[in-house]
C-alpha cells in the first residue's frame, strides 16, 4: 500500500494518518483469536498491570506466533513507512497492548522517540509507529489521544516515570502538554483521538505526543503496535532486553497482501521460549565487569 502525495503532506502537518477498517473482519479475527493464549503465558514478555493479572502489554509476538509474524511483514503496514523514509525498515519493537475492560491503566503523555533515544540510543527520529485495532475503539475504552503537529517540536524534555504504571516511560510534564495543546488549537482540535472499528490502522510519528486514559468500560481495547525503524538508524545501546528493543537489524521483506488469510511460511525463532540472550542487557555486562 502506497501513500498519495496528499497523505504524505497530511502526515507531515499532523504527524499521523488514520485508515479506518483497513483490515477486514476476517483478517482481524486471525489475530484476535490468537491473543488470549499468548496473554495466558507466564513469560517475561507479558507485562501485567500494576496489582492486576490483566496484561498491559505483550512484547515480540512476531517472534513466536504465526499470525503476528505474518502481520509484521504485512505490506499494508510496512510499505507506507518505507515510502515516508525512502529506506528499508527493521522491527525495533512489537507489542500487543491489552487495555483490558475495567483493568486497562493509563499511558501517560509521552513521545516514543524520547524512550528510544534515552534508553536505546537510537540516533534520530527516523522510526515510526503503526497501530492496528483488534477491538472496536470508542470514547469509552481508552482511545489513543494525539496532540496534532506536536512532532514538529522534536525531542521534548521528559522525566523517567517508574511510579505511575507497571511500565517505565519517559513522560512529558503537564505544563508543556498545556502549551502544546494550546498551540494545536486548544479546545478546537488541540487533542484528537482516532476511533473506529477493529481492523483500523493508525500510522504516527515517533515524536508525536500521545497518551490514553484508563479503560473503565466493559469493552477490551486490544491493539497491536509495530515500531519500525529505518535500518541506518538502528539502536546503538542494548540497555533493555531484546524482547523489548530488538537487535536484529535485518530489513523486513513483505509477504503478499493476503498473508493474514493464507498460511505463508514464517520463521518463529522464539517459538520454544525466550533464549537467555533475549533477557540479557548491556547493564548485565556492566555488572559483571564491576
Ligand atoms: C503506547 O503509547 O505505547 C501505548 C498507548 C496505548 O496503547 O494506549
Ligand atoms: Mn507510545
Amino acid at each position: 500500500m502506497r501513500l498519495t502525495p496528499a497523505q504524505q503532506q497530511q502526515f507531515d502537518r499532523e504527524g499521523y494518518l488514520f485508515f479506518p477498517s483497513l483490515f477486514t473482519p476476517e483478517e482481524t479475527r486471525k489475530l484476535t483469536d490468537a491473543v488470549p493464549e499468548l496473554y495466558e503465558r507466564r513469560e517475561a514478555y507479558n507485562v501485567r498491570e500494576k496489582g492486576s493479572e490483566a496484561v498491559r502489554t505483550n512484547f515480540a509476538a512476531h517472534m513466536y506466533s504465526e499470525p503476528f509474524a505474518r502481520l509484521a511483514r504485512h505490506p499494508r503496514m510496512i510499505e507506507p513507512v518505507e515510502d515516508l523514509f525512502g529506506e528499508q525498515l527493521y522491527m525495533h519493537q512489537f507489542k500487543i497492548n491489552g487495555k483490558m475492560a475495567f483493568e486497562g491503566d493509563v499511558w501517560q503523555w509521552h513521545q516514543d522517540y524520547g524512550t528510544w533515544l534515552n534508553d536505546d540510543l537510537m540516533p534520530t527520529e527516523r522510526a515510526m509507529n503503526v497501530a492496528i485495532f483488534l477491538d472496536d475503539v470508542n470514547e469509552f475504552n481508552g482511545p489513543l489521544m494525539f496532540i496534532p503537529g506536536s512532532h514538529k517540536k522534536g525531542v521534548l524534555e521528559a522525566r523517567h516515570d517508574l511510579r505511575t504504571t507497571s511500565y517505565p516511560l519517559w513522560t512529558v510534564d503537564n505544563d508543556l502538554i498545556r502549551q502544546l495543546v494550546e498551540r494545536a488549537g486548544g479546545r478546537q482540535g488541540g487533542i484528537v483521538s482516532p476511533k473506529g472499528p477493529a481492523g483500523s490502522m493508525i500510522l504516527f510519528h515517533s515524536c508525536l505526543v500521545h497518551a490514553s486514559t484508563s479503560n473503565l468500560s466493559p469493552f477490551n481495547r486490544v491493539s497491536v503496535y509495530l515500531s519500525l525503524c529505518a535500518v541506518s538508524n538502528h539502536i546503538r545501546r542494548h540497555k533493555r532486553p531484546e524482547y523489548i528493543a530488538h537487535r536484529d537489524f535485518t530489513p523486513i521483506s513483505c509477504l503478499p497482501d493476503d498473508c493474514l488469510l493464507k498460511d505463508y511460511p514464517v520463521d518463529l525463532p522464539w517459538k520454544d521460549g525466550l533464549p537467555a540472550s533475549a533477557l540479557q542487557t548491556s547493564m548485565d555486562e556492566f555488572k559483571l565487569a564491576a
